[in-house]
């Protein structure tokens, strides 16, 4: 079975995201969606948080699991045999950061490729940072968040 993970912040998961991981879905049997920590980040909500509205919204999928680790990346994907990385790019500025971290994860995992998916022309400027900016300054957050979450993200801004 080819499993691909989807790793990443979502602090919150957003349309681009989704948008990923439902491409990923075709590409392989399962697809792991794995919260993870990236320690460059402060983080807005916490990994339960974000692991259970990865699950909220991929609930529709049905090769798609949703898992945390608070480790290496590239450790979980050997633990688990996955086939490879699935990472969105919405522009070149993505590119350089993904592209040394693609090349860690395989000096760290031989068996481990990255693909790169270009991210949906609707969704090339949607990062979860822009998408908390905006909530807390009050404005419709609605065309960048699934439904299923939206009223989560928003009650944290709202106090
Ligand atoms: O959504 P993000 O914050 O861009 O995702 C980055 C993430 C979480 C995938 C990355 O920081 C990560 O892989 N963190 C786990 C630790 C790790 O394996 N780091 C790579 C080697 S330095």
């Amino acid at each position: 079975m080819k499993i691909g993970i989807c790793p990443g912040s979502f602090d919150p998961i957003t349309y681009g995201h989704l948008d990923i991981i439902r491409r990923a879905s075709q590409m392989f049997d399962k697809v792991i969606v794995l919260v993870l920590i990236n320690p460059k980040k402060n983080y807005t909500f916490s990994m339960t948080e974000r692991e259970e509205m990865a699950r909220k919204v991929t609930a529709g999928i049905p090769n798609v699991e949703v898992d945390h680790y608070d480790g290496l990346l590239a450790n979980y994907a050997q633990n688990i045999g996955a086939a490879a990385i699935v990472k969105g790019l919405r522009a070149m500025s993505d590119f350089e950061y993904e592209f040394q971290m693609a090349l860690i994860n395989r000096k760290l995992n031989k068996e481990l490729e990255t693909v790169f998916l270009p991210s949906s022309e609707e969704n090339t400027y949607i990062s979860s940072s822009v998408v908390k900016q905006i909530a807390d300054f009050g404005g419709d957050i609605s065309g960048f968040i699934p439904k299923e979450i939206l009223s989560d993200v928003i009650k944290v801004f709202n106090k």
